[in-house]
């Protein structure tokens, strides 16, 4: 099966290229600067609707899934043309160019289209988001519903792995990161999300595009657990010093961007519906142990 994945170089993009092509898809990796560790790469821009049609026009993929977004909450805050540029008429490009090919799209959405007052949020709930770049999440949702014909919106939140990604590292590494240097990181005990594991989320999209499966899924991690939880047990899991880390709170942080206070994700439909199913957090951080140390398939 021919696959376009946008946004390939990234946290998540990454592992679900080098998972598809272990399972034999023609894996076709967009990025627009980074280059991406897995498949054949196609450098394009997702905001620019011509080089968006030549890609189709030459590609012809029968599956895309875009996870092609400015993913930096605060630079959306502070730059709203670009986000707005690449996060809505970006995904307005690609949800027309799979029409017109009749392809089956998937989109990568988020936990944070909630505005976190009530957390364990189902796929039926309301989004409400209160930040922009929430906002443009919720904007593209909305033309992929518009648009496209066959498609699914897979919302994640908290995205970790084994491996830096589009020049970034996720909490996960940087906190094993100072942990061992022998910081001590602030982690905040007021926030809750679904954090995920990214090869599980990968795995879960394979099977979504496998089965078609069509509508909203929330394809995070299975708990709800405070940040600062989290990373009580990411120490814990690696064997690190808990004492280390530094109970903080959202008020003490002066970022450009507001973040929703619990955002989790109910996962009961992926859990009922699928056969891989989002991990538990201790399940997951094992796995990312396994990862790491280079023992596990999925790394
Ligand atoms: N990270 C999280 O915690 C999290 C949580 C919930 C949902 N999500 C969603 O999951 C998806 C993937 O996120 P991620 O964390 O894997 O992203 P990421 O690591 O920040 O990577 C972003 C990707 O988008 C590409 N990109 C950005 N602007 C582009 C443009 N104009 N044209 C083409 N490609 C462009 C980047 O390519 P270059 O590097 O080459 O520019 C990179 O491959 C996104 O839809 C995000 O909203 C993420």
């Amino acid at each position: 099966m021919k696959l376009l994945i946008t946004g390939a170089s990234g946290l998540f993009g990454s592992k679900l290229a080098g998972i598809a092509l272990r399972k034999n898809y023609v894996v076709y990796s967009g990025y627009s600067k980074d280059q991406p560790a897995f498949g054949a790469a196609v450098q394009f821009d997702v905001s620019d609707k011509t080089m968006v049609e030549k890609v189709f026009e030459e590609i012809n993929p029968e599956v895309v899934v875009h996870a092609a977004t400015l993913t930096d909450v605060d630079k959306c805050e502070t730059n709203k043309e670009l986000a707005w540029k690449v996060n809505v008429e970006g995904t307005r490009n690609i949800a027309e160019a799979v029409k017109k090919r009749r392809a089956f799209l998937v989109y990568i959405s988020t936990d944070y289209v909630f505005n976190g007052e009530k957390g364990n949020y189902k796929e039926t709930d309301t989004p409400d988001p209160v930040n922009y770049y929430a906002l443009t999440k919720l904007k593209a949702e909305e033309l992929v519903q518009d648009i496209a014909d066959d498609y699914c919106i897979a919302r994640g939140s908290v995205i970790y792995g084994a491996s830096p990604a589009a020049g970034k590292i996720n909490f996960a590494l940087w906190l094993i990161n100072k942990l061992k240097g022998n910081e001590s990181p602030k982690v905040l005990i007021d926030q809750w999300n679904s954090p995920t594991l990214n090869t599980n989320m990968a795995d879960m999209t394979l099977e979504i595009i496998e089965r078609k499966l069509t509508g909203i899924y929330h394809i995070s991690g299975a708990t709800r657990i405070s940040r600062y939880d989290y990373a009580k047990l990411l120490a814990q899991t690696f064997n690190l010093n808990t004492d280390l880390l530094t109970p903080s709170t959202l008020a003490e942080f002066s970022w450009s961007a507001k973040r929703p206070k619990d955002s989790s994700l109910d996962t009961s439909k992926a859990q009922q519906t699928l056969k891989n199913k989002p991990l538990q957090i201790q399940q997951a951080l094992e796995q990312l142990k396994k990862e790491l140390e280079g023992t596990s398939e999925t790394a």
